[in-house]
């Protein structure tokens, strides 16, 4: 049985739903079996793992169609860990599918108010998926942080208004993501370079765990 299935959501994109996705999968590989599922029709994350060639660190990667309940369900049975890049949209069944099965839903924001009331309609998408998936948690995840404590006061504020909680630990903006991403590969694989980037996952990790 999967301990977590875990939605990446935002309706916004560019956030960072692929990239957290892809390396948190990783960084759980390392910790239990765990499948990477590709729920985004861009299918950005089978190009990613397809230009690593097979050394990604994935174990699995399946894009997910048809009965998304279903299929989540069973890849739950097998693995410990189940992560889902979702499409930049809560138009449609597809998210409101995966929310009703998932255990915890992920939303990476961009440290800015304006961009994190772009991405308001997610509080309300979690919450209506609640009243059907009453265990479900869901977390705001800062991406792009220019700087451990650089959220300005604004930004506390509107995290502060809203309805979801923000996780403690987030992403810089760091070169090495946007690289290791160029190569096919996680942040986990590209060595040296990926170190800073590795240690804001594994927060993420240990911080979402003990949820
Ligand atoms: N923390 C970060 N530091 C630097 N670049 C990042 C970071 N997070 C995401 N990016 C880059 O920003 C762009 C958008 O990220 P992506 O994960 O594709 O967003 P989404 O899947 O939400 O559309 C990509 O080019 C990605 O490499
Ligand atoms: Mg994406």
């Amino acid at each position: 049985m999967a301990d977590r299935i875990i939605a990446v959501i935002n309706q916004k994109g560019g956030t960072g739903k692929t990239t957290l996705a892809l390396n948190l999968a990783v960084g759980l590989a390392r910790r239990g079996s765990t499948h990477l599922v590709d729920a985004d029709p861009q299918r950005s994350i089978t190009q990613w793992v397809g230009m690593g060639g097979g050394s990604s660190g994935l174990p699995g990667v399946a894009q997910l169609d048809g009965n998304v309940t279903a299929v989540l369900s069973k890849l739950a049975r097998s693995h410990r860990y189940v992560v889902v890049d979702c499409p930049p949209t809560v138009q449609g069944e597809a998210v409101a599918a995966i929310m009703r099965v998932a255990h915890l839903a992920l939303i990476p924001v961009l440290p800015s108010p304006i961009d994190l009331w772009a991405s308001v309609d997610m509080a309300v998408v979690v919450n209506e998926a609640k009243q059907l998936n009453p265990g479900l948690r869901a977390c705001l995840v800062l991406n792009q942080l220019e700087s451990r404590n650089a959220l300005s006061r604004d930004m506390r504020e509107a995290v502060a208004e809203f309805d979801v909680p923000v996780l403690a630990a987030g992403m810089q903006r760091r070169a090495a993501y946007r690289s290791a991403a160029v190569e096919g590969l996680s942040v986990y694989g590209v060595g040296k370079r990926g170190q800073l980037a590795v240690a804001d996952i594994e927060a993420i990790i240990e911080e979402v765990l003990c949820l």
